[in-house]
């Protein structure tokens, strides 16, 4: 039960310390959000197998996946997309803690919930925004949901009849609508490198 007294944590004796000498790398989470079709999925699988051949260890946490899975019990209402958020969060520490470069792809539209997940990640998040118009977004429309929202067929959809809100200062911005997705996921490979978290 949360906050029982007699739930004690237990302290490990190997520590993330321990695990990121061993793999030669910090753990931290890279937190894509945008749009639907913004390509969050597209350039994290990119940037994934870049780390890698590169020989670094990664795990990518991917939207309808873990909505198949560890979240399938939780649906679209306000509460459920704060929860869906929330354990994404949780299970993205404990990856980190492994010493492992977690990659997340979540429309995440609330900068509320967003920066939620920044103070439990403190400096081992990396929000990156997959900034894309929403025209060009809807053009691709690769699931064919923009089509869904705009005839109502889906409801509250990110974008269309449910708030998109930008982030405010991300580490990272990559335009997905003018650059490759091979620049793209340059760029946040190149950022992991100068700050430290793989080496060159
Ligand atoms: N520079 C680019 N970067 C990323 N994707 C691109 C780029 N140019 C074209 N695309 C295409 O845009 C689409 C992006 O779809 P993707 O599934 O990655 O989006 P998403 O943000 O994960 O959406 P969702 O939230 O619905 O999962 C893909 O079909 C991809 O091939
Ligand atoms: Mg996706």
């Amino acid at each position: 039960m949360n906050g029982d007294k007699n739930i004690v944590w237990h302290t490990a004796s190997i520590t993330r310390e321990d695990r990121e000498a061993l793999l030669k790398q910090k753990g931290v989470v890279l937190w894509f959000t945008g749009l639907s079709g913004s390509g969050k999925s597209t350039v994290a699988n990119a940037v994934e197998k870049k780390l890698f051949e590169a020989g670094k260890l990664t795990y990518l946490l991917d939207g309808d996946n873990i909505r198949h899975g560890l979240n399938k019990d939780l649906g679209f209402t306000i509460s459920d997309r704060i929860e869906n958020i929330r354990r994404i969060a949780e299970v993205s520490k404990l990856f980190t803690d492994a010493g492992i470069i977690t990659l997340t792809a979540f429309i995440s539209p609330l900068r509320e919930d967003r920066d939620k997940v920044r103070q439990l990640l403190k400096d081992r998040f990396i929000e990156i925004f997959v900034d894309c118009s929403l025209d060009v977004c809807e053009g691709r429309d690769p699931k064919g949901l923009y089509k869904k929202a705009r005839t109502g067929e889906i409801k509250s959809f990110t974008g269309i009849d449910s708030p998109y809100e930008r982030p405010e200062n991300p580490e990272i911005t990559i335009k997905t609508g003018t650059q490759s997705v091979d620049v793209c996921a340059g760029e946040i490979v190149e950022y992991l490198i100068d700050n430290g978290f793989i080496t060159g």
